[in-house]
């Protein structure tokens, strides 16, 4: 039945309508909001590459934290910046490292608040990999252990969900090892099942310091052109435990979100990287695009491809704009 008995604009002509036919809407529930975490006391600075996102030290951490936990963003992801780095990545899985005293930190303050830590050797190794490098090559079975590692001691400081970001191969089955065999079978895995070598994640590595010194990573991260085998990853990660599975980025992988919710049924995480965020700032900033309705659209773009979660730089400008 086409026009003139079906007329698509009815259902259009309202504010109301409209909200009554929506098919997709970003809760705040939804979010997670990403925190860097630095050494030091009453550290609150700016990170040049990523305007509104800031370096904490662990006391004015919390107190952000109380405040993301105020705005109803039930989760955290948090990234350490360590005092030293070496090639083994030794503050990864230090029991008083940086991400380990943060996390101990946040669940004293905020206990409501999720915390999720990223688990990854690249900001603590000399080299900026995620590994270990053996002959210029980055080692994938010897770097299990470290990661091992890296996320028992996350889930010894009070860490609620590890999330593995190394894109080493086995790693979800070591980690579910590792925290089973000592006693933490409920700390949850989200793995970052199909994360790309994007170039979107520019200002991140400028915020984290981990840019490799040579070479790129594209020996671990999935080659961008590559839908089914982000499909092969995804299931490789269930298999092994994944709780909840990512991909990342988001916006130019909105396809590999949609095959995802199709293929499986655990919880979908999609991360709205550094890169993405910087456009979208960047033009507002120059008056080029309305950044609130940018951010909205962009965000249920990612619902609606069928991400569950969103990890997103804007979270806690969208749960504002929320109470408005
Ligand atoms: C660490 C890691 C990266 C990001 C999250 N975890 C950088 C990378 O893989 O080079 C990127 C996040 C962002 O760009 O917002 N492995």
């Amino acid at each position: 039945m086409a026009y003139p008995i079906n007329r698509m604009r009815r259902l259009r002509r309202s504010d109301a309508l409209r909200r009554m036919v929506r098919e997709n809407s970003v809760a705040v529930d939804n979010l997670i909001y990403p925190l860097f975490v630095v050494h030091g006391i009453d550290v609150k600075v700016e990170i040049p590459s990523m305007p509104g996102v800031y370096h904490f030290s662990t006391d004015t951490l919390c107190t952000e934290a109380e405040h993301i936990a105020r705005l109803g963003i039930p989760a955290v992801l948090l990234f350490g910046i360590p005092a030293a780095k070496d090639e083994k990545g030794s503050e990864a899985y230090a029991p008083d490292g940086i991400v380990q005293r943060a996390v101990r930190a946040l669940k004293k303050t905020v206990p409501e608040l999720v915390v999720v830590t990223d688990v990854c050797l690249c900001e603590y190794t000399s080299h900026g990999h995620c590994g270990i490098v053996k002959d210029g090559e980055v080692v994938n079975d010897e770097t299990l252990d470290l990661i091992a590692r890296t996320a028992l001691s996350h889930a010894e400081a009070g860490a609620d969900i590890v999330a593995p970001s190394d894109m080493m191969d086995g790693r979800v089955g070591v980690i579910r090892d590792a925290l089973d065999e000592n006693g933490f079978t409920d700390v949850a895995i989200m793995s970052y099942a199909a994360k790309f070598a994007s170039s979107f994640y520019g200002p991140f590595r400028d915020a984290a310091g981990c840019a490799p010194k040579f070479g790129d990573r594209s020996t671990y991260q999935m080659d961008p052109a590559n839908r089914r085998e982000a499909a092969r990853e995804i299931a490789l990660d269930v298999d092994e435990g994944a709780d909840i599975i990512m991909v990342k980025p988001a916006l130019a992988y909105l396809d590999i979100i949609s095959d995802a919710r199709a293929s499986v049924d655990v919880p979908i995480a999609a991360y709205n990287v550094s890169g993405e965020y910087c456009m979208v700032k960047l033009a507002a900033a120059k008056g080029l695009v309305d950044e609130k309705r940018v951010v909205v659209e962009i965000l249920t773009s990612i619902r609606r491809a069928g991400a569950d979660l969103i990890i997103t730089y804007h979270a806690k400008d969208y749960a504002a704009w929320q109470r408005e």
